[in-house]
């Protein structure tokens, strides 16, 4: 979208807060919300999680096939059943599955490669991955289920030391030198050695006679527990290894940098540059095809001449779509269909203007939803001629776990949606954390034995990963919306003029110096809904050319990169985008005359202790601080119990908005 991460961005688990899907209009919301509505609403849901909205209108045109193709994706974060109340990303694993075989038929059918990437993030984030314990057991399966040709490791693999094992115990022995990890190593159990993931990198050659080196580098990753190390890419382009296959007699065609790390030059957490570099040092014009992650954003990003860089967002919501052509066997191994492969269109725009180099390029963000797969698998009888038996045994599989771990188990009816930055911090009626995250805390979040003492709460927004929409609050929507396990840690009897202080310290940290909290104008009359305001007409051009269905582009990505503003490959009116602080802070228990208590209990996440610490000040040390519940209590419990609190209405009768 428009706005790009500069300032809130803390790496860590701080590193995600924004918006998507539907946006509300507060109390007056029914009425404002016309035109999504109005849109013919036929349900494809033949395939993707039973329930889950099909999305209203399709792309806005086909692919540009190239020589070389690829699909992305990344920052998945468990979301395998798709998202079941937002209708431009309802698709499920199984309908990737079905279409990413597809588009692979198509690439054979056309004498051209294509290729799967995915840079990782798997876990946190849906119950599918995180309500088992360690998370990934039942999701990282039916992840395994795609047929990718190169994957690599993200932060969230690494927090949890169960789960950094199971990564490097199973799943990276699973996929062989696919899984490459060139610059993190998690220790041996049997040796005690720190021993490489996956495979540092991976030399290849593809179907079509492409000889591809690839490498897969993190962003400089701090937050890992002990059960890993990251290698910082100042020094991994230093490692004996790199040099060698850089130096290496072997003719490569294409270098394949991908990574869990921002595509974007000018984010702080990007190392991709550093690589690039040392790349060039020794290839100064071989292509280099990068693909990112991290920052959770849609993004496409110019290195040089011949090298470019797409970042497909987060979730499920993208699927990030390149193609390139240019080889010939003159600068390549090369052996399909030269120039470009025919009846389609083709990739024709150099990375920059003035280019020198013989490879064009095209870059496109596809929303994912069944109608978009269908569209671009190209099969002429659309809904029935889809799907795979492998597709359809995976949407299976993914039902069966939802129903085991019973995420569709509802808790309550939230009755209206909250966004994290789609409404400025301080808006109650549309925002989140004013909206439901303080007051469910100041409920749920309580030690009965100090249920009169006044008490403060303090968290990094970071830990609240995603909207939370009106209709159904299922057990699966608290992993949604909380999917971290931050144990709520206190310390009694706090001075309220210390403890007061805390969260502006915590806001002027090195985290948030860099931007004013508000970015965006708010507009002035409830039901002037920007989204609404920047909605447009269009004509929709079915595909047999004769129907003309004047349709409203519902919210969602607009995205603008290096190229422009002609990525998204659906339509959508923008969302808007406030920046929010770092870290909130709730009250609970405040005298009822309005005057601030002489002394509060200073609750917060074990997640942000040192800083707390760091905050207070002399005379605060780590062994003042105890667990405030009991020390299993964390930010993955206060959502179910506050919605059984505040949502009981219409609870056995809430419809899917
Ligand atoms: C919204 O703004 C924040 C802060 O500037 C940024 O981190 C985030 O990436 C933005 N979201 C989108 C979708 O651009
Ligand atoms: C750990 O080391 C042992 C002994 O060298 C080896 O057999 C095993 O494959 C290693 N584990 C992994 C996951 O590589
Ligand atoms: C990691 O830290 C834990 C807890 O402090 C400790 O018990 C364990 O031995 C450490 N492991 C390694 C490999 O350093
Ligand atoms: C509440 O706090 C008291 C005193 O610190 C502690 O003994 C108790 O375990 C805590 N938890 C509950 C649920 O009361
Ligand atoms: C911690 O407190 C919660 C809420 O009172 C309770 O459900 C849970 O069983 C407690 N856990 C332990 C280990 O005491
Ligand atoms: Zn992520
Ligand atoms: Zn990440």
């Amino acid at each position: 979208m428009l706005l790009r991460s500069r300032g809130v961005v803390a790496g860590l688990a701080a590193a995600a807060a924004f918006v998507t899907g539907v946006v509300g209009c507060g109390q007056h919301q029914d009425s404002c919300y016309g035109p999504t509505n109005k849109v013919e609403h036929v349900r494809h849901v033949k395939r993707m999680q039973p329930g889950a909205p099909g999305a209203a209108y399709g792309p806005k045109g086909p692919l540009e096939w190239g020589q070389v193709n690829f699909l992305h994706t990344t920052d998945t974060h468990g979301w395998l059943e798709g998202h079941l109340k937002e209708q431009n990303y309802g698709a499920d694993w199984g309908d990737f599955v079905s279409f990413s075989r597809r588009m692979k038929h198509t690439a054979r059918s056309m004498g051209v490669d294509l290729l799967l990437v995915d840079t990782g993030d798997l876990h946190d984030g849906n119950g599918v991955s995180d309500a088992t314990t360690p998370d990934g057991t039942k999701s990282m399966p039916i992840f395994s289920e795609i047929d990718y040709d190169l994957l690599t490791i993200g932060n969230h693999e690494l927090y949890v030391t169960e789960v950094a094992y199971q990564m490097f115990n199973e799943y990276a022995r699973k996929w062989g030198d696919r899984y490459v990890t060139s610059n993190v190593k998690v220790l041996n159990q049997t040796t005690g050695q720190y021993e490489y993931v996956g495979a540092t990198h991976r030399y290849f050659t593809t179907a079509k006679g492409l000889r591809i080196m690839a490498f897969g580098v993190l962003f400089d990753f701090t937050g890992n527990s002990n059960a890993s190390q990251v290698l910082k890419a100042k020094d991994m382009v230093k490692e004996s290894w790199f040099a060698d296959a850089l130096a290496s007699k072997q003719p490569v065609d294409m270098f394949v940098l991908f990574g869990h790390n921002p595509v974007r030059q000018t984010d702080r957490a990007s190392t991709f540059q550093t690589v690039v570099d040392a790349i060039r040092r020794a290839h100064a014009k071989t292509p280099v095809q990068i693909f990112g992650g991290h920052s959770h954003i849609r993004d496409f990003s110019v290195y040089d001449d011949a090298s470019v860089a797409i970042e497909s967002g987060r979730y499920c919501e993208t699927l990030g779509w390149v193609s390139v052509s240019g080889f010939d066997a003159s600068n390549s191994g090369f052996r399909g269909v030269v120039p470009n492969p025919r009846g389609v269109r083709n990739p024709s725009r150099p990375a920059r203007p003035g280019s020198r180099s013989p490879f064009v390029y095209s870059r496109r963000y596809l929303d994912w939803n069944r109608k978009t797969f269908i569209y671009h698998s190209r099969v002429g009888g659309g809904e029935g001629e889809f799907d795979y038996h492998s597709g359809e045994r995976v949407t299976g599989d993914i039902g069966k776990v939802r129903d085991e771990l019973r995420l569709g188990d509802v808790y309550g009816c939230a009755p209206q949606d909250w966004c994290i930055s789609c409404a400025p911090f301080t808006d109650k009626k549309k925002n989140i954390f004013p909206g439901v995250i303080f007051p469910a805390v100041s409920a749920v979040v309580l030690n009965k034995t100090r249920a009169d003492r006044s008490r403060m709460i303090l968290g990094n927004t970071g830990a609240i990963r995603f909207d939370l929409h009106k209709g159904p609050f299922t057990y699966d929507d608290n992993f949604i919306v909380a999917p971290f396990r931050d144990v709520f840690l206190y310390i009694p009897d706090v001075p309220f003029d210390k403890a007061s202080k805390v969260i502006d310290q915590l806001n002027k940290g090195p985290v948030s110096k860099r931007r004013d909290l508000v970015s965006m104008p708010v507009p002035e009359d409830e039901c002037t809904n920007p989204t609404l305001g920047y909605m447009s007409r269009r004509d929709i051009r079915e595909e047999r050319g004769v129907v003309r269905r004047q349709e409203a582009v519902v919210p969602g990505y607009v995205t603008k990169d290096d190229w422009g503003t002609d990525g998204d490959d659906t339509e959508h009116s923008e969302i808007p985008n406030y920046t929010i602080p770092p870290y909130w802070e709730a009250r609970a228990s405040f005298p009822k005359d309005g005057s601030n208590p002489d002394k509060v209990d200073l609750i917060f996440f074990d997640f942000i202790k040192t800083k707390v610490l760091n905050d207070l000040g002399a005379g605060y040390t780590d062994d003042m601080v105890q667990c405030y519940v009991n020390c299993s209590f964390s930010s993955q419990d206060f959502m179910l119990p506050y919605a059984k609190l505040a949502w009981q209405e219409n609870k056995d009768n809430c419809p899917v908005v």
